[in-house]
């Protein structure tokens, strides 16, 4: 059986990895700080993503743009008209509701879009009524009317707080790779087809944030743009399907775990001609991990309309101008997170006693090497020791407590190798090196610790 929720949020708490936002005030609905713990998983995470799409390849680009855009850009790319939820209030209780949300929930489902996708608000309105669906907070059945809510924050840049001023908070890293391609494809002397890739915070007026990081106002992004010539888009979308998959693989997430769902017709937005979300099946169900979209030459094409620049790309061997289409990888950083954590824990027995252990891959662990002393006597050792490793290695210096207490706490934040400085040392020069899944204890020259750890380290 997999973990609960209460048996991540407790560990994420207690050892540190993720705390509630602006705790001491009460907090701050569904936002949360990510710790000593959780800023390294996190960081680990993002660098195995970059070094996969961008370091190791050729033709994928990386960008870092501004959050705050020119407003022009989300009137261009339909967030100003389209990107909404429907709301819906409880007129007994007085509390306000998504509406696809009430429906999901009526049929168990995480996924609204699964659910409500291509329903416009009268139908969905209609098949609220048809199930009998009661407000969950005080059961009674009279809805209002359902309306639109913008999920962009909004604020405004200088002293004047007039249209001119407006700016929003982008929702979504894509379009700032969108309108940055002619200055990436002119500057990189990229040729079709090539990528553009980033990793940064977006920013969602959810109504109903929810599940710990999953669903939540604050959130950070990887995306890929990968421009193509429309005749190879579809075999594209097909390999970065299977890229996709064998990543998640890759990075330590168990199969069983994850599931490939297509988009029905109905539910594909008007320019989109394929979407496939890979699912993750949390606690509360499959949901979505990672969206895989085929955005045609929307985007483009909106923002060459609305700019008036110029955004074809050159074909010199055809010697013709085209609008690329657009293949998007999308996958939440704080998603991807609470996937792995969900996926790494495990519990087994030792000496009778329970055991938590958290099975993140060598490269993803917090903390890679815990360096424990068995007496202050040898904390010098340790200490050298700890300085000299770090050069290679995120290391934790452990020296005080039970050493068994030392190990179930390693164990519980995933650390793969503790390192103990013990009676022997001095005599022998050697360590006890001691692996987090098979508790197999080595004795290791201090000499030699370097060359075993880089061993142990390789992919
Ligand atoms: N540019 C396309 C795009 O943003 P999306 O399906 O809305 O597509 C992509 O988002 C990914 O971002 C999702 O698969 C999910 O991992 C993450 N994500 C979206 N909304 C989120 C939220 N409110 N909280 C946490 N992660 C979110």
């Amino acid at each position: 059986m997999g973990a609960s929720f209460t048996q991540i949020t407790s560990l994420a708490k207690r050892r540190g990895f993720i705390f509630q936002g602006s705790e001491i005030y009460g907090g701050l609905a569904n936002t949360w700080d990510y710790g000593p713990l959780g800023v390294e998983l996190k960081n680990n995470i993002k660098n195995f993503w970059w070094k996969k799409f961008v370091q190791k390849r050729s033709n994928i680009f990386g960008l870092d743009s501004a959050i705050l855009m020119n407003a022009k850009v989300w009137e261009a790319s339909g967030h100003v008209g389209g990107f909404s939820d429907p709301l819906i209030d409880c007129r007994s209780c007085k509390n306000r509701f998504r509406a696809d949300k009430l429906l999901a929930d009526y049929y168990n489902k995480e996924d609204m879009a699964e659910i409500s996708e291509g329903l416009d608000a009268h139908e969905l309105l209609a098949k609220l009524s048809d199930y009998q669906i009661k407000c969950p907070i005080c059961g009674k059945r009279d809805f209002t009317e359902i309306r639109t809510f913008n999920l962009m924050f909004q604020t405004h840049q200088g002293v004047t707080q007039d249209s001119q001023s407006l700016v929003y908070l982008r929702p979504e890293t894509a379009q700032g790779i969108f309108v940055n391609f002619k200055n990436i494809y002119h500057s990189s002397r990229a040729k079709i087809p090539f990528g553009v890739a980033q990793i940064g915070k977006a920013f969602r007026n959810e109504i109903s944030p929810s599940n710990f990081i999953f669903r939540t106002r604050e959130f950070e992004q990887m995306e890929i743009e990968y421009f193509c010539h429309p005749d190879n888009s579809l075999s594209e979308f097909k390999i970065w399907q299977k890229t996709c998959y064998q990543w998640l693989l890759d990075i330590g997430i168990r199969p069983e775990l994850i599931k490939l769902r297509e988009h029905e017709a109905k539910e594909l937005s008007h320019y989109s001609q394929a979407t496939t979300d890979i699912e993750f099946a949390f606690p509360f169900g499959w949901g979505e991990l990672w969206g895989l979209a085929h955005r045609g030459d929307y985007d483009l094409s909106q923002h060459q309309k609305v700019s008036g620049k110029d955004l074809r790309y050159f074909d010199a061997l055809a010697n013709k101008h085209y609008l690329p289409h657009v293949i998007e990888p999308s996958l939440g950083v704080d998603r991807l997170l609470l996937a792995l954590l969900f996926s790494a824990y495990h519990e087994d027995e030792v000496d009778g006693e329970k055991r938590t252990v958290l099975k993140l891959s060598n490269r993803l662990a917090p903390i890679q090497v815990g360096i424990l002393s068995l007496t202050k006597k040898q904390i010098l050792v340790a200490q050298k020791l700890a300085d000299k490793l770090s050069d290679d290695y995120m290391v934790d210096l452990d020296v005080s407590g039970s050493i068994g207490k030392r190990y179930r706490r390693h164990d519980e934040i995933g650390t793969p190798y503790c390192v103990t400085v013990d009676f022997e040392t001095e005599q022998d020069q050697q360590v006890t090196v001691r692996h987090r899944d098979t508790m197999e204890q080595k004795r290791v020259g201090l000499d030699q610790l370097g060359v075993y750890l880089e061993e142990c380290f390789k992919e």
